[in-house]
């Protein structure tokens, strides 16, 4: 066997050791998609929260789809970097109107909610094929999801005792323009 061909047995014989779990790269792609879902949702909402004069709002919703795009990006790292390939998901339009700013936290809320299920069943996935580095990995979307529920769920609480008086859902979109800097300065995302 000549060096040329030598070389390419090792190679082949290392991306066969370092290649990922089919069933793992399956299940974090699948993540992939959901987190480019969840920052394409995110950004047509900060759109109808701009449009309609919340910019405290929008800025919030603007930070939270760049965030989603970072958690997206992560896993495309993760996935190319051991072995796998990231797929790159095509996205539904999401949503252009919504009935209220209610109505966007409520829908903001829900997504979190199954966002939190699909990395859940990512991470029994890791588990039931032994794989215990992407399962270390995923340790960090088990504890983001708990600040964004939480974040979400405060938000909504507040929405719901302003109802719909106009003054206290003015004084709500500047307070989450104090929020969102306060996010933006500590490099934390909602
Ligand atoms: Fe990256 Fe809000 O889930």
């Amino acid at each position: 066997m000549n060096t040329e061909a030598t070389e390419s047995v090792i190679f082949e014989t290392i991306k066969l050791i370092t290649m990922m779990n089919k069933k793992v790269e399956k299940a974090l792609n699948d993540q992939i998609r959901v987190e480019a879902e969840s920052s394409q949702a995110y950004l047509a909402m900060a759109c109808w929260a701009e449009i309609h004069g919340f910019s405290g709002t929008a800025a919030f919703l603007y930070r939270h789809s760049d965030e989603e795009r970072l958690h997206m990006l992560k896993l495309v790292h993760f996935v190319n970097d051991r072995g796998g390939q990231a797929v790159i998901p095509e996205l539904k339009q999401p949503s252009r109107t919504y009935k209220s700013l209610n109505a966007i936290f409520q829908a903001l809320h829900d997504h979190e909610v199954r966002v939190t299920a699909e990395i859940n069943s990512v991470v029994d996935t890791c588990l039931k094929e032994k794989d215990y580095t992407t399962h270390n990995f995923m340790q960090w979307y088990v504890s983001e999801q708990i600040e964004e529920e939480t974040l979400a769920r405060n938000i909504l609480d507040k929405l719901k005792l302003i109802g719909s008086d106009k003054g206290g859902l003015y004084i709500f979109d500047r307070d989450l323009e104090s929020t969102n800097a306060a996010l933006e300065g500590g490099g934390k995302g909602a």
